[in-house]
């Protein structure tokens, strides 16, 4: 990936894995059509779908249920997609999840028409089950933190689809950045769960938090300052191998030209990001973002928030942003939730939240 530029050809994953049951069943003939390219399939790319097994079971093991683990991987490529209907309902959500990762056959110069009847026999298979929507990436499951007599969360759920964009607003001292300690476990909540991908991450240290995808950068940048530049940014890649080089991120974020100055010697913005350019060399699926703007002048955070939805689509992360600048987040957050002294007071999408009463009140002021 070179800097900052457009996003590489992808090819979206298909919106929908699992038929709801509200559109009758699939037209016949498209049914026998993909049923004779699933048992094609496997011929077709036995090499192929060996990597693909391979990748399914390699992915976050801890995530998926054991034995649904152990049955998912039974399916190699000589045996029929008959026995799927044999998982329990959390594998198949869980096999789903990484049935999108047969994306990677794409990668893999085989044809997306190949692919596409792999999923949807997939998809017909878990109807029964009643499987209907993958799992949120992250889920902030109905966490309280206390720190002595202040409560600094207060039974807050809220979650991130993948892809997704997601706002956390509110006044100061609302939790914002207290939720994002309890996500990547620099505080354990008093009450309540985090899972990411569908497991607890309470059993997680942080680094592990790191190694499991999630990356983030602080609210008051925290660089080790005698190091150079690249060197922080190695920090990240060392944490989390991925594909990209730190010398790759650091194009990619236009620092390239300073990787070997000492990053305390660099303006506040520069080291904001470096420190992006950190998370980013860790690989992640979720990045959180403490404040990026912060500092930065108007028109720096204009275009910050091009560049936060480009790199969503260049390192296809999930996003989950805090920030005062209101401009920002609502041009750029597909969904935003409000966090008042601890307590959600709404969620929608920005349109819903700016013209909410209670927020504002409590934070954004009657529109002039
Ligand atoms: N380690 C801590 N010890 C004691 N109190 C804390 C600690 N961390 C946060 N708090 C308190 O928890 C509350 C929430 O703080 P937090 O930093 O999460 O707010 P915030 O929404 O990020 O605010 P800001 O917009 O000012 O960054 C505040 O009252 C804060 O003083
Ligand atoms: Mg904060």
């Amino acid at each position: 990936m070179g800097r900052a530029t457009g996003a590489p050809d992808g090819v979206e994953p298909p919106e929908r894995l699992v038929d709801d049951g509200t559109h009758g069943p699939l037209v016949p003939q498209r049914r026998n059509a993909a049923d004779r390219e699933a048992r094609r399939l496997p011929h077709l790319v036995a090499a192929r779908l060996a990597n693909a097994v391979a990748e399914l079971r390699g992915v976050d093991a801890a995530v998926s249920g054991a034995q649904a683990e152990q049955r998912a991987l039974a399916v190699d490529e000589d045996e029929r997609l008959d026995d799927l209907p044999d998982i329990g309902a959390d594998g198949v959500g869980s096999l789903l999840c990484r049935a999108r990762r047969i994306r990677q056959f794409l990668d893999l110069d085989v044809e997306p028409q190949l692919v596409q009847p792999l999923l949807e026999a997939l998809s017909r298979r878990v109807h029964p089950l009643r499987v209907f929507a993958p799992l949120p990436l992250l889920e902030v499951d109905n966490v309280t933190k206390r720190f002595g007599g202040i409560v600094a969360l207060d039974g807050v759920s809220f979650a991130a689809e993948p892809g997704e964009i997601v706002g956390l607003i509110g006044p100061n001292g609302a939790g914002k950045t207290t939720a994002f300690n309890v996500i990547t476990r620099l505080y354990t909540p008093d009450e309540g769960d985090v899972r990411f991908e569908g497991a607890s991450l309470l059993g997680t240290s942080p680094s592990g938090v790191i190694r499991r995808g999630i990356a983030r950068t602080f609210q008051n940048v925290e660089l080790f300052k005698g190091m150079s530049v690249l060197d922080n940014v190695r920090v990240g890649a060392h944490a989390r191998h991925g594909e990209q080089s730190a010398e790759d991120v650091l194009f990619y974020v236009n620092l390239h030209s300073l990787r070997h100055r000492p990053a305390a010697e660099l303006p506040y913005g520069t080291q904001k990001r470096i420190e992006l350019a950190r998370a980013l060399a860790s690989s992640p699926r979720l990045l959180l973002l403490d404040e990026p703007a912060g500092g930065l002048s108007h028109e720096e955070v204009d275009q910050l928030g091009a560049f936060i939805r480009r790199m969503r689509d260049d390192y296809e992360l999930t996003v989950l942003l805090v920030e005062h600048h209101m401009g920002l987040v609502m041009g750029v957050a597909d969904r935003v939730h409000v966090l008042d002294f601890g307590r959600k007071i709404a969620e929608g999408t920005p349109a819903e939240v700016r013209g909410d009463k209670g927020v504002i009140e409590a934070y954004l002021g009657a529109p002039t």
